[in-house]
C-alpha cells in the first residue's frame, strides 16, 4: 500500500503529532509498505483565493502557482492518507487547513475511496469540547465526500507532557503503525 503522510505543525516533525506519526510509519515500513513524507510547513502552499476558477476548468487547475500540486500529485498516487495536526483552536494547524482548501474543488474526487488517517495531538482530553470539532466535522465532511476517516488522538503539550514520554501513546502508535 502506498501511504502519503503529510506533517503539519509549525513545531516540525519532531513535534508531538509528527513523532507520533512518525512512529506509526517506521511500524507501517516494516510491514512492507511505501511512505511518502510531505511536511506541509515547508511547502509554498497559499490561501485559496475563492476565485472558483478550479471548479470550472476541465483540469481543475488552480491559478495559484505554487507547491501545492506536488501535495495534489501525491495524494492521487496515494492509497492511504495520514495527516499529523496539532489541535489548534479547536481546529486543525493552519499548513493542512491551507492544504485542504486548496483540495477542494468539487465533486471532491480526490479523496474519494481513500482512509484519511488523521494524527491529532492537542491538551485537552479527548472527550473535551474542543475536540468536538474535528471529531465531528471531518466525520461528516468525509462521509460526503466518500472517504474513510479515523483518527488517533493523544493528549500531549511541549513541556509537561510531551508524546515522546507516553509510553501507551508510543505503544499504541506502533500498533497502529503494525495493524496496516
Ligand atoms: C495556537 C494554539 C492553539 C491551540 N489550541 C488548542 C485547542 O483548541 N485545544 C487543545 O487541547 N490544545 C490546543 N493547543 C495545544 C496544542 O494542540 C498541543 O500543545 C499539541 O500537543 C501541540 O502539538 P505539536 O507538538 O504537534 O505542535 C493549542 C496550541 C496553540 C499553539
Amino acid at each position: 500500500m502506498k501511504i502519503l503522510a503529510m506533517f503539519s505543525s509549525p513545531r516540525g516533525l519532531a513535534s508531538n503529532s509528527g513523532f507520533l506519526l512518525e512512529t506509526i510509519l517506521k511500524e507501517a515500513e516494516k510491514k512492507g509498505h511505501t511512505v511518502e513524507r510531505l511536511d506541509l510547513t515547508k511547502l509554498d502552499i497559499r490561501a485559496c483565493t475563492g476565485c472558483r476558477v478550479c471548479w470550472t476548468n476541465e483540469e481543475k487547475a488552480c491559478i495559484l502557482d505554487d507547491d501545492y500540486h506536488i501535495v495534489a500529485d501525491a495524494i492521487a498516487d496515494a492509497d492511504y492518507l495520514f495527516m499529523a495536526t496539532p489541535l489548534y483552536y479547536w481546529w486543525v494547524s493552519p499548513a493542512l487547513k491551507l492544504t485542504l482548501d486548496r483540495s477542494y474543488p468539487p465533486p471532491f474526487e480526490k479523496f474519494a475511496g481513500k482512509t484519511m488517517h488523521m494524527v491529532i495531538t492537542g491538551e485537552e482530553p479527548p472527550e473535551n469540547q474542543c475536540f468536538v470539532g474535528i471529531r465531528d466535522g471531518f466525520t461528516a465532511m468525509c462521509k460526503y465526500i466518500g472517504t474513510n476517516f479515523k483518527y488517533f488522538y493523544t493528549v500531549a503539550d511541549p513541556f509537561d507532557k510531551p508524546a515522546k514520554k507516553n509510553a501507551e501513546a508510543i505503544e499504541k502508535a506502533k500498533a497502529l503503525g503494525a495493524s496496516l
